[in-house]
């Protein structure tokens, strides 16, 4: 039997780590995603494989746990399951959670939300909600813990002039990081309550460049952006853009992938690669 799931990653505009504490935030799907096919053989064994990518046994153990929790509620999968994904992975785009969603649909079938948000819990400690819901949803939203997700239309001065560059990858995972930063909740009120407030200043069609500038500063103030991304998103700021991480950034390595607006695509392109930094549009 032959089954095959895919799930997109997605790119948070607003609310980083606010969200978990509750506050909105904001996130639309990217166009780069996972897919998932498992071929079920009627054997003994499994073989996860990743199309086109060098063998890394932390990300094909990271699928089998995926396997084993979807294995609690089905019999045991023998065969080959194939990972294809053109999603940065470990680098704030969600990858994890898209594995989480891809596999569960591949699995259990695609009405299995309690069953792969379950999995998301374990696999993902910690996190808000809002990568599980606007992942699964397929769609741009506003997010608040425990309310429905809101369908919104990404305001156009954003879509329009967003270009994304990838700066790395960060030394830590999400879970870690979300743990960090729950762990200095009450010292790091003042920049939680700053990133709190941007969905709906987006939404209220405020200058996302005073926006973006404002949010990236309160990141900095939570200690997940690294040095040299700093004084990127200054270069752009210096030029006239706005730029911030999008996802949980990192404290050593890369920040993972940065959003960054401006009239001028020429000119961010030129800025990341003098850094040596891929980008790509939104
Ligand atoms: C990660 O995309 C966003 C964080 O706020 C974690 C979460 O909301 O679960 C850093």
């Amino acid at each position: 039997m032959r089954n095959v799931a895919s799930a997109s990653g997605k790119i948070v505009l607003a609310g980083e780590y606010a969200m978990v504490f509750g506050s909105p935030g904001l996130a639309l799907p990217s166009k780069q995603g996972v897919r998932v096919t498992c071929n079920e053989d009627g054997g003994r064994t499994l073989t996860i494989q990743r199309e086109g990518a060098e063998q890394d046994t932390q990300k094909e153990q990271f699928a089998l746990t995926i396997v084993r929790l979807c294995e609690e509620k089905r019999k045991p999968v023998c065969g080959t399951l194939t990972v294809e994904s053109d999603l940065p992975l470990g680098k704030g785009m969600g990858s994890s959670t898209a594995l989480v969603i891809a596999i569960a649909r591949c699995l259990l079938g695609e009405k299995c939300l309690d069953d792969a948000l379950a999995i998301e819990d374990h696999v993902n400690p910690g996190h808000s909600g809002m990568d599980f819901t606007v992942i699964w949803n397929a769609q741009p939203i506003r997010y608040e813990r425990g309310k429905p997700a809101q369908p919104i239309q990404i305001p156009r001065t954003i879509l329009d002039r967003a270009l994304l560059i990838d700066t790395g990858a960060p030394g830590e995972t999400t879970a870690e990081l979300v743990k960090w930063v729950r762990s200095r909740e009450a010292e790091l009120k003042k920049p939680l309550t700053t990133i709190g407030s941007c969905a709906d200043r987006i939404l209220a069609k405020e200058n996302p460049l005073a926006v973006f500038r404002d949010h990236h500063r309160a990141q900095i103030a939570l200690g997940v952006v690294p040095e040299n991304v700093q004084e990127f998103v200054a270069a752009v700021e210096a030029q006239g853009g706005a730029a911030k991480i999008t996802g949980a950034g990192g404290r050593s390595g890369g920040g993972g992938i940065v959003i960054a607006v401006h009239d001028d695509h020429a000119l961010l392109e030129r800025l990341a690669e003098e850094r040596g930094w891929p980008t790509f549009p939104l």
